[in-house]
Protein backbone atom coordinates (compact mmCIF):
# COMPACT_ATOMS: atom_id res chain seq x y z
CA UNK A 1 0.00 0.00 0.00
CA UNK A 2 1.38 3.30 -0.79
CA UNK A 3 1.49 6.07 1.79
CA UNK A 4 2.25 9.88 1.63
CA UNK A 5 2.38 11.94 -1.92
CA UNK A 6 2.99 9.82 -5.55
CA UNK A 7 6.90 10.41 -5.67
CA UNK A 8 8.02 10.86 -9.08
CA UNK A 9 10.98 12.17 -10.40
CA UNK A 10 11.13 14.23 -14.00
CA UNK A 11 14.11 13.20 -15.81
CA UNK A 12 15.15 15.99 -18.63
CA UNK A 13 17.86 17.54 -20.05
CA UNK A 14 16.42 21.20 -20.03
CA UNK A 15 14.83 23.38 -17.56
CA UNK A 16 13.76 26.84 -17.66
CA UNK A 17 14.69 29.09 -16.92
CA UNK A 18 18.12 27.75 -15.96
CA UNK A 19 19.02 25.95 -19.26
CA UNK A 20 16.15 26.01 -22.25
CA UNK A 21 16.31 25.52 -26.16
CA UNK A 22 12.97 25.31 -26.67
CA UNK A 23 9.42 24.03 -25.26
CA UNK A 24 11.06 21.06 -23.43
CA UNK A 25 12.35 23.53 -21.42
CA UNK A 26 9.19 25.36 -20.61
CA UNK A 27 7.29 22.05 -19.51
CA UNK A 28 10.08 20.80 -17.34
CA UNK A 29 9.36 23.57 -15.11
CA UNK A 30 6.03 24.10 -15.13
CA UNK A 31 4.63 20.65 -15.09
CA UNK A 32 6.48 19.89 -12.12
CA UNK A 33 5.48 22.80 -10.53
CA UNK A 34 1.87 22.04 -11.51
CA UNK A 35 2.24 18.38 -10.21
CA UNK A 36 3.74 19.61 -6.78
CA UNK A 37 -0.13 22.33 -6.46
CA UNK A 38 -2.24 19.11 -6.77
CA UNK A 39 0.23 17.34 -4.00
CA UNK A 40 2.75 15.29 -6.10
CA UNK A 41 6.10 14.76 -4.91
CA UNK A 42 7.89 16.09 -7.89
CA UNK A 43 11.12 16.52 -8.17
CA UNK A 44 13.57 17.21 -11.00
CA UNK A 45 16.72 15.50 -12.21
CA UNK A 46 18.67 17.58 -14.50
CA UNK A 47 22.39 17.60 -15.94
CA UNK A 48 24.43 20.25 -14.08
CA UNK A 49 25.83 21.82 -17.32
CA UNK A 50 28.41 24.85 -16.27
CA UNK A 51 25.51 27.32 -17.06
CA UNK A 52 23.05 26.01 -14.69
CA UNK A 53 25.65 25.73 -12.11
CA UNK A 54 26.54 29.13 -12.31
CA UNK A 55 23.42 30.35 -11.64
CA UNK A 56 22.53 28.15 -8.36
CA UNK A 57 25.96 28.40 -6.44
CA UNK A 58 25.19 26.97 -3.08
CA UNK A 59 24.05 23.61 -4.00
CA UNK A 60 24.26 20.62 -1.06
CA UNK A 61 26.05 17.47 -2.21
CA UNK A 62 24.03 14.40 -1.29
CA UNK A 63 25.40 11.65 -3.30
CA UNK A 64 28.15 10.57 -5.31
CA UNK A 65 27.86 7.39 -7.71
CA UNK A 66 31.33 4.86 -9.39
CA UNK A 67 31.94 5.57 -12.64
CA UNK A 68 30.32 2.34 -14.78
CA UNK A 69 32.01 1.18 -18.35
CA UNK A 70 32.74 4.43 -19.74
CA UNK A 71 30.73 6.64 -18.26
CA UNK A 72 32.82 8.88 -14.96
CA UNK A 73 31.92 8.82 -11.69
CA UNK A 74 29.59 11.80 -10.77
CA UNK A 75 27.97 13.52 -7.60
CA UNK A 76 24.71 14.22 -6.93
CA UNK A 77 23.65 17.91 -5.95
CA UNK A 78 20.36 19.32 -4.34
CA UNK A 79 18.38 22.53 -4.46
CA UNK A 80 15.17 23.91 -5.19
CA UNK A 81 13.19 25.63 -8.80
CA UNK A 82 11.99 29.17 -7.67
CA UNK A 83 8.95 27.32 -7.85
CA UNK A 84 9.90 25.41 -4.79
CA UNK A 85 10.26 22.15 -6.52
CA UNK A 86 13.37 20.28 -5.05
CA UNK A 87 15.86 19.85 -8.37
CA UNK A 88 18.67 17.71 -7.97
CA UNK A 89 21.52 18.52 -10.58
CA UNK A 90 24.17 15.97 -12.13
CA UNK A 91 27.60 16.82 -11.61
CA UNK A 92 30.09 15.10 -13.76
CA UNK A 93 32.57 18.11 -14.98
CA UNK A 94 34.00 15.34 -17.71
CA UNK A 95 30.82 15.86 -19.12
CA UNK A 96 28.86 18.50 -18.41
CA UNK A 97 31.59 21.77 -17.32
CA UNK A 98 31.78 23.16 -20.82
CA UNK A 99 30.76 26.39 -22.98
CA UNK A 100 28.36 26.27 -25.68
CA UNK A 101 24.63 24.62 -25.14
CA UNK A 102 23.15 21.70 -23.63
CA UNK A 103 23.59 19.51 -26.88
CA UNK A 104 26.13 21.57 -28.93
CA UNK A 105 29.14 23.58 -28.57
CA UNK A 106 29.19 27.17 -29.28
CA UNK A 107 30.07 26.63 -32.93
CA UNK A 108 26.41 24.95 -33.35
CA UNK A 109 28.35 20.94 -33.62
CA UNK A 110 26.38 18.93 -31.76
CA UNK A 111 28.70 17.27 -29.11
CA UNK A 112 30.46 14.19 -29.40
CA UNK A 113 30.26 12.33 -26.52
CA UNK A 114 26.29 13.38 -26.61
CA UNK A 115 25.54 9.75 -25.95
CA UNK A 116 27.40 9.46 -22.87
CA UNK A 117 26.47 13.01 -21.51
CA UNK A 118 22.70 11.54 -21.78
CA UNK A 119 23.60 7.59 -20.78
CA UNK A 120 24.73 9.00 -17.33
CA UNK A 121 21.65 11.34 -17.09
CA UNK A 122 19.72 8.02 -18.16
CA UNK A 123 21.89 5.52 -16.08
CA UNK A 124 21.38 8.05 -12.88
CA UNK A 125 18.02 8.37 -12.92
CA UNK A 126 17.52 4.41 -13.15
CA UNK A 127 19.95 4.20 -10.50
CA UNK A 128 17.43 6.57 -8.48
CA UNK A 129 14.47 4.44 -9.26
CA UNK A 130 16.68 1.31 -8.23
CA UNK A 131 17.38 -0.74 -4.80
CA UNK A 132 20.66 0.90 -5.05
CA UNK A 133 19.50 4.33 -4.19
CA UNK A 134 21.36 5.84 -1.65
CA UNK A 135 19.12 9.07 -0.76
CA UNK A 136 16.33 9.05 1.83
CA UNK A 137 14.13 9.61 -1.24
CA UNK A 138 12.59 6.29 -3.74
CA UNK A 139 10.81 8.09 -6.29
CA UNK A 140 7.93 5.38 -7.33
CA UNK A 141 7.43 6.47 -11.02
CA UNK A 142 10.75 8.21 -13.27
CA UNK A 143 9.53 10.58 -15.57
CA UNK A 144 11.60 10.59 -18.63
CA UNK A 145 11.66 13.04 -21.31
CA UNK A 146 13.10 12.51 -24.94
CA UNK A 147 16.20 10.45 -26.11
CA UNK A 148 18.37 12.11 -23.63
CA UNK A 149 16.65 10.01 -20.75
CA UNK A 150 15.29 7.21 -23.43
CA UNK A 151 18.08 4.78 -21.73
CA UNK A 152 16.31 4.70 -18.06
CA UNK A 153 13.65 2.68 -18.68
CA UNK A 154 16.37 0.24 -20.18
CA UNK A 155 18.65 0.07 -17.26
CA UNK A 156 15.77 -0.13 -15.08
CA UNK A 157 15.03 -3.13 -16.99
CA UNK A 158 17.71 -5.21 -16.33
CA UNK A 159 18.59 -4.12 -12.67
CA UNK A 160 18.38 -6.48 -10.11
CA UNK A 161 15.30 -6.20 -7.38
CA UNK A 162 12.41 -3.94 -7.15
CA UNK A 163 12.10 -0.28 -9.34
CA UNK A 164 10.34 2.49 -10.13
CA UNK A 165 7.66 2.30 -12.75
CA UNK A 166 8.57 4.25 -15.98
CA UNK A 167 6.80 6.73 -18.04
CA UNK A 168 8.27 8.00 -21.50
CA UNK A 169 7.40 11.04 -22.91
CA UNK A 170 7.99 12.18 -26.42
CA UNK A 171 7.93 15.74 -27.06
CA UNK A 172 9.59 14.87 -30.62
CA UNK A 173 10.24 12.14 -32.46
CA UNK A 174 12.32 13.78 -34.95
CA UNK A 175 15.40 13.36 -32.35
CA UNK A 176 15.96 9.61 -31.19
CA UNK A 177 19.05 9.99 -30.06
CA UNK A 178 21.09 7.26 -32.67
CA UNK A 179 24.71 6.42 -32.20
CA UNK A 180 27.14 3.54 -32.97
CA UNK A 181 26.03 -0.01 -31.72
CA UNK A 182 29.70 -0.13 -30.02
CA UNK A 183 28.82 2.51 -27.71
CA UNK A 184 26.23 -0.37 -25.97
CA UNK A 185 28.98 -2.02 -24.24
CA UNK A 186 30.64 1.76 -23.04
CA UNK A 187 27.40 2.83 -22.02
CA UNK A 188 26.82 -0.53 -19.24
CA UNK A 189 24.08 -1.83 -21.09
CA UNK A 190 23.62 -5.73 -21.48
CA UNK A 191 24.37 -7.57 -24.50
CA UNK A 192 21.09 -9.01 -24.41
CA UNK A 193 19.42 -4.90 -24.03
CA UNK A 194 20.37 -4.95 -28.60
CA UNK A 195 18.14 -6.43 -30.67
CA UNK A 196 14.92 -5.78 -32.04
CA UNK A 197 12.63 -5.97 -29.41
CA UNK A 198 15.25 -3.08 -27.89
CA UNK A 199 17.86 -0.85 -28.31
CA UNK A 200 18.60 -1.82 -31.40
CA UNK A 201 17.41 0.39 -34.84
CA UNK A 202 18.61 -0.86 -37.96
CA UNK A 203 22.11 -1.79 -36.61
CA UNK A 204 22.70 1.11 -34.38
CA UNK A 205 21.89 2.33 -30.50
CA UNK A 206 18.67 4.05 -30.28
CA UNK A 207 17.87 5.94 -26.64
CA UNK A 208 14.62 6.68 -28.03
CA UNK A 209 13.88 3.45 -29.07
CA UNK A 210 15.15 1.73 -25.88
CA UNK A 211 12.69 4.09 -23.86
CA UNK A 212 9.34 3.60 -26.11
CA UNK A 213 10.09 -0.42 -25.99
CA UNK A 214 10.87 -0.66 -21.95
CA UNK A 215 8.74 1.99 -20.79
CA UNK A 216 5.74 0.89 -18.47
CA UNK A 217 3.45 3.90 -20.30
CA UNK A 218 4.52 6.22 -23.11
CA UNK A 219 3.01 9.61 -23.43
CA UNK A 220 3.17 12.70 -26.09
CA UNK A 221 2.36 16.26 -25.98
CA UNK A 222 -0.76 16.58 -27.73
CA UNK A 223 -3.91 14.14 -28.87
CA UNK A 224 -3.05 14.76 -32.69
CA UNK A 225 0.53 13.85 -32.53
CA UNK A 226 -0.18 10.74 -30.52
CA UNK A 227 -2.60 9.74 -33.62
CA UNK A 228 -0.01 10.76 -35.89
CA UNK A 229 2.90 9.19 -34.71
CA UNK A 230 1.50 5.68 -35.07
CA UNK A 231 1.58 6.24 -39.31
CA UNK A 232 3.94 7.44 -41.69
CA UNK A 233 5.53 10.12 -42.52
CA UNK A 234 5.44 11.33 -38.73
CA UNK A 235 6.46 8.27 -37.26
CA UNK A 236 9.84 8.51 -38.21
CA UNK A 237 10.53 4.87 -38.54
CA UNK A 238 8.88 4.32 -35.24
CA UNK A 239 5.62 3.91 -36.00
CA UNK A 240 5.16 0.24 -35.93
CA UNK A 241 6.64 0.23 -32.24
CA UNK A 242 3.91 2.71 -31.16
CA UNK A 243 1.33 1.64 -32.43
CA UNK A 244 1.88 -2.00 -31.29
CA UNK A 245 1.78 -0.51 -27.45
CA UNK A 246 -0.70 2.25 -28.69
CA UNK A 247 -2.83 0.90 -25.47
CA UNK A 248 -0.40 2.36 -22.93
CA UNK A 249 0.15 5.19 -25.35
CA UNK A 250 -1.40 8.62 -24.45
CA UNK A 251 -1.27 11.65 -26.27
CA UNK A 252 -1.82 14.67 -23.12
CA UNK A 253 -1.92 18.35 -24.40
CA UNK A 254 0.95 20.66 -22.56
CA UNK A 255 -0.33 23.50 -20.63
CA UNK A 256 1.33 26.71 -20.08
CA UNK A 257 2.98 28.51 -17.38
CA UNK A 258 0.14 31.00 -16.95
CA UNK A 259 2.09 33.61 -13.94
CA UNK A 260 4.89 33.78 -16.75
CA UNK A 261 3.02 34.04 -19.62
CA UNK A 262 0.52 36.56 -18.63
CA UNK A 263 0.12 39.97 -20.64
CA UNK A 264 -1.63 41.67 -17.70
CA UNK A 265 1.55 41.07 -14.92
CA UNK A 266 4.22 40.49 -17.93
CA UNK A 267 7.02 42.71 -16.60
CA UNK A 268 9.34 41.52 -20.15
CA UNK A 269 6.61 43.53 -22.25
CA UNK A 270 6.07 47.45 -22.46
CA UNK A 271 2.42 47.68 -21.07
CA UNK A 272 0.32 45.54 -19.67
CA UNK A 273 -3.24 44.88 -21.03
CA UNK A 274 -6.05 42.12 -20.54
CA UNK A 275 -9.24 41.31 -22.26
CA UNK A 276 -10.63 44.55 -21.25
CA UNK A 277 -7.95 46.60 -21.81
CA UNK A 278 -6.82 45.46 -25.58
CA UNK A 279 -6.24 49.50 -26.07
CA UNK A 280 -2.91 49.09 -24.33
CA UNK A 281 -1.77 46.37 -26.79
CA UNK A 282 -0.96 49.02 -28.92
CA UNK A 283 1.68 50.31 -26.83
CA UNK A 284 3.76 47.20 -27.32
CA UNK A 285 3.72 47.09 -31.15
CA UNK A 286 4.93 50.69 -30.98
CA UNK A 287 7.69 49.56 -28.67
CA UNK A 288 8.14 46.17 -30.91
CA UNK A 289 8.79 48.65 -33.96
CA UNK A 290 10.78 51.54 -32.21
CA UNK A 291 12.94 48.37 -30.57
CA UNK A 292 13.37 46.90 -34.01
CA UNK A 293 13.78 49.84 -36.09
CA UNK A 294 10.67 49.38 -38.15
CA UNK A 295 8.26 52.13 -39.73
CA UNK A 296 6.07 53.17 -36.34
CA UNK A 297 3.16 52.08 -38.50
CA UNK A 298 0.20 51.49 -36.39
CA UNK A 299 -2.50 50.75 -39.73
CA UNK A 300 0.16 47.95 -41.01
CA UNK A 301 -0.54 44.53 -39.48
CA UNK A 302 2.51 43.33 -37.73
CA UNK A 303 3.43 40.01 -37.71
CA UNK A 304 6.00 38.42 -35.60
CA UNK A 305 7.07 34.50 -35.14
CA UNK A 306 9.48 33.15 -32.40
CA UNK A 307 11.23 29.97 -33.17
CA UNK A 308 13.45 27.34 -33.90
CA UNK A 309 14.72 27.74 -37.78
CA UNK A 310 14.20 24.40 -38.78
CA UNK A 311 12.84 22.92 -41.66
CA UNK A 312 9.85 21.38 -38.95
CA UNK A 313 8.51 25.35 -38.24
CA UNK A 314 8.11 25.50 -42.24
CA UNK A 315 9.55 29.04 -41.78
CA UNK A 316 10.94 28.40 -45.64
CA UNK A 317 7.85 28.59 -46.36
CA UNK A 318 7.31 31.79 -44.51
CA UNK A 319 11.11 33.25 -46.20
CA UNK A 320 9.54 32.35 -49.66
CA UNK A 321 6.43 34.55 -49.51
CA UNK A 322 8.27 36.90 -47.30
CA UNK A 323 7.96 39.78 -49.94
CA UNK A 324 4.47 39.37 -50.73
CA UNK A 325 3.62 39.31 -47.53
CA UNK A 326 5.62 42.87 -47.19
CA UNK A 327 3.42 44.08 -49.64
CA UNK A 328 0.14 43.66 -48.83
CA UNK A 329 1.35 46.16 -47.08
CA UNK A 330 2.47 44.55 -43.60
CA UNK A 331 5.37 43.99 -41.40
CA UNK A 332 7.41 41.25 -40.08
CA UNK A 333 9.73 40.21 -36.86
CA UNK A 334 11.04 37.20 -36.46
CA UNK A 335 13.69 36.04 -33.64
CA UNK A 336 14.87 32.42 -34.19
CA UNK A 337 17.96 31.28 -34.78
CA UNK A 338 19.41 27.40 -36.00
CA UNK A 339 19.54 26.40 -39.61
CA UNK A 340 22.53 28.63 -41.07
CA UNK A 341 20.86 28.63 -44.85
CA UNK A 342 17.34 29.98 -42.96
CA UNK A 343 19.17 32.27 -40.99
CA UNK A 344 21.41 33.67 -44.21
CA UNK A 345 17.92 33.76 -46.06
CA UNK A 346 15.76 36.09 -43.67
CA UNK A 347 19.03 38.55 -43.35
CA UNK A 348 19.34 39.12 -46.51
CA UNK A 349 15.71 39.80 -47.44
CA UNK A 350 15.72 42.23 -44.40
CA UNK A 351 18.39 44.08 -45.79
CA UNK A 352 16.82 45.69 -48.47
CA UNK A 353 13.56 46.11 -46.75
CA UNK A 354 14.62 47.27 -43.28
CA UNK A 355 12.12 49.75 -42.54
CA UNK A 356 9.23 46.46 -42.84
CA UNK A 357 11.19 43.56 -41.71
CA UNK A 358 13.46 42.52 -38.90
CA UNK A 359 15.29 39.36 -38.17
CA UNK A 360 17.09 38.95 -34.70
CA UNK A 361 19.42 35.60 -34.87
CA UNK A 362 19.79 34.77 -31.21
CA UNK A 363 17.79 33.35 -28.23
CA UNK A 364 16.27 36.38 -26.37
CA UNK A 365 13.23 35.38 -23.86
CA UNK A 366 12.47 39.42 -23.55
CA UNK A 367 11.86 40.22 -26.94
CA UNK A 368 10.12 36.78 -27.32
CA UNK A 369 7.80 38.12 -24.73
CA UNK A 370 7.96 41.92 -26.58
CA UNK A 371 6.61 39.89 -30.47
CA UNK A 372 4.09 37.89 -28.27
CA UNK A 373 2.66 40.89 -27.11
CA UNK A 374 3.18 43.86 -29.79
CA UNK A 375 2.78 41.74 -32.90
CA UNK A 376 -0.98 41.39 -34.64
CA UNK A 377 -0.83 38.05 -35.36
CA UNK A 378 2.10 34.77 -34.98
CA UNK A 379 2.96 32.72 -37.77
CA UNK A 380 3.46 28.86 -36.69
CA UNK A 381 3.36 27.32 -40.59
CA UNK A 382 5.16 24.19 -39.02
CA UNK A 383 5.21 21.39 -41.36
CA UNK A 384 4.42 18.90 -38.07
CA UNK A 385 4.15 20.32 -34.68
CA UNK A 386 4.25 17.87 -31.71
CA UNK A 387 2.48 20.20 -29.51
CA UNK A 388 3.78 24.33 -30.21
CA UNK A 389 3.78 26.52 -26.87
CA UNK A 390 3.80 29.71 -29.10
CA UNK A 391 0.48 29.28 -30.54
CA UNK A 392 -0.98 29.15 -26.98
CA UNK A 393 1.42 32.30 -25.62
CA UNK A 394 -0.48 34.23 -28.59
CA UNK A 395 -4.14 33.26 -28.02
CA UNK A 396 -3.24 34.64 -24.38
CA UNK A 397 -1.60 37.70 -25.31
CA UNK A 398 -4.21 38.42 -28.24
CA UNK A 399 -2.21 37.63 -30.97
CA UNK A 400 -3.96 35.33 -33.31
CA UNK A 401 -1.69 32.57 -34.19
CA UNK A 402 -1.78 31.62 -37.70
CA UNK A 403 -0.30 27.85 -37.55
CA UNK A 404 -0.65 24.72 -40.16
CA UNK A 405 -3.49 22.21 -39.25
CA UNK A 406 -0.92 19.72 -37.43
CA UNK A 407 -0.71 18.00 -34.27
CA UNK A 408 -0.79 20.11 -31.11
CA UNK A 409 -1.33 22.94 -33.44
CA UNK A 410 -4.80 21.66 -34.73
CA UNK A 411 -5.42 20.99 -31.14
CA UNK A 412 -5.49 24.08 -29.99
CA UNK A 413 -6.18 26.37 -32.69
CA UNK A 414 -9.73 27.37 -33.85
CA UNK A 415 -10.17 28.61 -37.49
CA UNK A 416 -11.63 31.98 -38.13
CA UNK A 417 -15.12 31.41 -40.45
CA UNK A 418 -18.44 32.91 -40.07
CA UNK A 419 -19.51 29.90 -37.96
CA UNK A 420 -16.45 29.91 -35.68
CA UNK A 421 -17.00 33.82 -35.11
CA UNK A 422 -20.72 33.43 -34.43
CA UNK A 423 -20.61 30.88 -32.14
CA UNK A 424 -17.31 32.61 -30.17
CA UNK A 425 -14.83 29.86 -30.96
CA UNK A 426 -12.96 31.25 -33.56
CA UNK A 427 -9.49 31.88 -32.49
CA UNK A 428 -6.83 32.45 -34.99
CA UNK A 429 -6.15 30.89 -38.58
CA UNK A 430 -5.48 27.42 -39.58
CA UNK A 431 -4.29 26.08 -43.08
CA UNK A 432 -4.26 22.56 -44.31
CA UNK A 433 -1.81 21.99 -47.47
CA UNK A 434 1.89 22.09 -46.53
CA UNK A 435 2.43 24.44 -48.92
CA UNK A 436 3.75 28.29 -49.08
CA UNK A 437 0.60 29.24 -51.25
CA UNK A 438 -1.48 28.34 -48.80
CA UNK A 439 0.30 29.82 -45.78
CA UNK A 440 0.43 33.19 -48.20
CA UNK A 441 -3.63 32.88 -48.79
CA UNK A 442 -3.83 32.30 -44.63
CA UNK A 443 -1.90 35.23 -44.18
CA UNK A 444 -4.05 37.49 -46.29
CA UNK A 445 -6.93 36.20 -44.72
CA UNK A 446 -5.44 36.85 -41.61
CA UNK A 447 -4.61 40.47 -42.84
CA UNK A 448 -8.21 41.53 -44.47
CA UNK A 449 -9.55 40.32 -40.98
CA UNK A 450 -7.14 42.36 -38.97
CA UNK A 451 -8.54 45.89 -41.18
CA UNK A 452 -12.14 44.08 -39.74
CA UNK A 453 -11.63 45.96 -35.64
CA UNK A 454 -14.80 44.45 -34.71
CA UNK A 455 -14.35 40.68 -35.45
CA UNK A 456 -10.70 41.39 -34.80
CA UNK A 457 -11.63 42.59 -30.80
CA UNK A 458 -13.64 39.35 -30.83
CA UNK A 459 -11.22 36.90 -32.12
CA UNK A 460 -8.61 38.06 -29.72
CA UNK A 461 -11.00 37.94 -26.85
CA UNK A 462 -11.97 34.32 -27.53
CA UNK A 463 -7.79 33.28 -27.37
CA UNK A 464 -7.43 35.24 -24.27
CA UNK A 465 -10.82 33.88 -22.71
CA UNK A 466 -8.97 29.94 -23.03
CA UNK A 467 -7.77 28.24 -20.41
CA UNK A 468 -4.33 26.78 -21.50
CA UNK A 469 -3.25 25.96 -17.61
CA UNK A 470 -1.61 23.09 -16.86
CA UNK A 471 -3.84 21.71 -14.34
CA UNK A 472 -6.30 19.33 -16.11
CA UNK A 473 -2.94 17.92 -17.95
CA UNK A 474 -1.22 18.12 -14.73
CA UNK A 475 -4.21 15.77 -13.64
CA UNK A 476 -3.84 13.30 -16.31
CA UNK A 477 -0.40 12.56 -15.50
CA UNK A 478 -1.04 12.00 -12.03
CA UNK A 479 -3.56 9.54 -13.05
CA UNK A 480 -1.23 7.48 -15.04
CA UNK A 481 1.64 7.95 -12.05
CA UNK A 482 -0.80 6.75 -9.53
CA UNK A 483 -1.66 4.00 -11.93
CA UNK A 484 1.74 2.82 -13.04
CA UNK A 485 2.97 3.30 -9.10
CA UNK A 486 -0.22 0.64 -8.03
CA UNK A 487 0.73 -2.01 -10.70
CA UNK A 488 4.87 -1.86 -9.48
P1 LIG B 1 10.07 23.75 -29.99
O1 LIG B 1 10.21 23.16 -28.64
O2 LIG B 1 9.82 22.75 -31.06
O3 LIG B 1 11.20 24.66 -30.34
P2 LIG B 1 7.75 25.12 -28.85
O4 LIG B 1 6.75 26.01 -29.48
O5 LIG B 1 7.23 23.98 -28.08
O6 LIG B 1 8.76 24.67 -30.01
O7 LIG B 1 8.61 25.92 -27.81
C1 LIG B 1 9.54 26.88 -28.15
C2 LIG B 1 9.86 27.68 -26.91
O8 LIG B 1 11.14 28.27 -27.08
C3 LIG B 1 8.91 28.81 -26.65
O9 LIG B 1 8.88 29.12 -25.28
C4 LIG B 1 9.55 29.94 -27.45
O10 LIG B 1 9.16 31.21 -27.00
C5 LIG B 1 11.00 29.68 -27.17
N1 LIG B 1 11.90 30.16 -28.21
C6 LIG B 1 12.18 29.59 -29.40
N2 LIG B 1 13.11 30.30 -30.06
C7 LIG B 1 13.41 31.36 -29.28
C8 LIG B 1 14.31 32.46 -29.41
N3 LIG B 1 15.07 32.61 -30.47
N4 LIG B 1 14.38 33.36 -28.39
C9 LIG B 1 13.59 33.21 -27.30
N5 LIG B 1 12.73 32.20 -27.13
C10 LIG B 1 12.64 31.27 -28.10
C1 LIG C 1 9.21 19.76 -28.81
C2 LIG C 1 8.20 20.01 -29.91
C3 LIG C 1 7.16 21.05 -29.54
C4 LIG C 1 6.65 20.86 -28.12
C5 LIG C 1 7.82 20.83 -27.16
C6 LIG C 1 7.39 20.64 -25.71
O1 LIG C 1 10.29 20.60 -28.87
O2 LIG C 1 8.83 20.36 -31.12
O3 LIG C 1 6.08 20.98 -30.45
O4 LIG C 1 5.78 21.90 -27.78
O5 LIG C 1 8.66 19.77 -27.49
O6 LIG C 1 6.67 19.46 -25.50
Amino acid sequence: MQTGPLRILFATSECAPLVKTGGLGDVSAALPAALAALGVDARILLPGYRKVLAQLPGCREIARFAASAALPGSRLLETRMASGVPLYLLDCPELYDRPGGPYQDEAGDGWADNALRFGQLSRVAALLGSVRNPLDWQPQVIHCNEWQTGLTPAYLHYAAGARAATLQTIHNLAFQGIFEAGLVAALGLPPSSFGPDGAEYYGKLSFLKAGLQFADAITTVSPGYALEIQREPLGFGLQGLLTARKDCLYGILNGIDTGLWNPATDTLIAFTYSADTLAAKAGNKRALQQRLGLAPAPDLPLFGVVSRLTAQKGLDWLLEIAPQLLALPGQLALLGGGDPELERGFLALTRDRDKHMSTTIGFDEGLAHLIEAGADAFLMPSRFEPCGMNQMYSQRYGTPPIVRATGGLADTVVDCTAATLADGSASGFVFQEASAAALLATVERAACAWRDQASWRALQRNGMARDFGWEASARRYAAIYARLAKNR
